[in-house]
């Protein structure tokens, strides 16, 4: 009797263990997903408490880790127009989150094996340096070659009412893939904004060839040293590494 009681606590406790590994695993997916994208959709209200969601640029904090004043934990960076829906609705009911998913590959590629993500948090407007903004700028154009046009406060810029927000996430609701083999769950703001690198990936099975790719991205590294486009090597690098 208590032989057996004991063996069912265990396997509770492994239960429980194995979970909050697939939790910790997901936050893993999920950060990496969000540095890797680069367009979400901005969820608000309209006045009559309607759900709208429309698609905004945004790049991931952690892949601007030369910009003073962004929190780097995998908060997404956006630039919204004043003129946006997004922006309008934000304004007049901060209830916002966000929903980041993993690109489909092609035809066959199948967008309900991909993970992807509710966002829940508050939108806070940047107050940034002149040179932390140009930096910023840079990494977003590297992402948004198109958005140089409405960059806030640029010469060039066609339209001048374009502001810096970054997404604060406080939750995730994260759906892995298919709900047999992925997690699907909350994962909280504490887990996600964790340091989650490649070497604490603790699945090899899932990221064979890692040491290569560990080397591929020394290389881009070294060459990105010598080389002026570093932002466009860490995207490159970011790729390499991480799918
Ligand atoms: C936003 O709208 C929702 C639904 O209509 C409401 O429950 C909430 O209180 C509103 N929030 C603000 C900050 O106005
Ligand atoms: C995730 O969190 C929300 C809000 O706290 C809750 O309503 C929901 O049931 C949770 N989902 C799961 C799968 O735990």
């Amino acid at each position: 009797m208590i032989v057996g009681f004991g063996l069912v606590l265990n396997l509770l406790l492994l239960l429980v263990a194995a979970n909050s590994h697939r939790g910790k695993h997901a936050a893993v997916v999920a950060r990496r997903m969000v540095n890797i994208e680069s367009n979400l959709h901005f969820n608000s209200l309209r006045t009559d408490g309607t759900p709208v969601s429309l698609i905004e640029y945004y790049v991931s904090s952690d892949a601007c880790p030369d910009v003073e004043g962004l929190s780097n934990n995998g908060n997404p960076v956006l630039l919204l127009s004043k003129m946006s829906t997004s922006y309008k609705n934000w304004r007049r009911n901060s209830t916002v989150s966000v929903t980041i998913e993993k690109e489909k590959w092609g035809h066959f590629d199948s967008a309900m094996r991909k993970p992807r993500g509710n966002f829940f948090g508050t939108l806070k407007k940047l107050d940034l340096s002149h040179s932390d903004a140009r930096r910023l700028a840079r990494h977003f154009v590297i992402r948004h070659p198109d958005a140089r046009h409405w960059l806030p406060g640029q010469d060039e810029s066609h339209v001048h009412d374009t502001e810096w927000f970054e997404f604060q996430v406080e939750s995730v609701y994260f759906i892995g893939g298919f709900g047999d083999r992925a997690y699907i769950g909350n994962i909280s703001g504490e887990v996600y904004h964790r340091h989650l690198g490649c070497d604490k990936i603790v699945d090899p099975n899932e990221y064979l060839h890692l040491g290569d790719r560990q080397e591929t991205a020394k290389l881009l590294d070294s060459a990105s040293d010598r080389d002026s486009s570093r932002g466009f090597f860490q995207l490159i690098k970011s790729i390499v590494t991480q799918y």
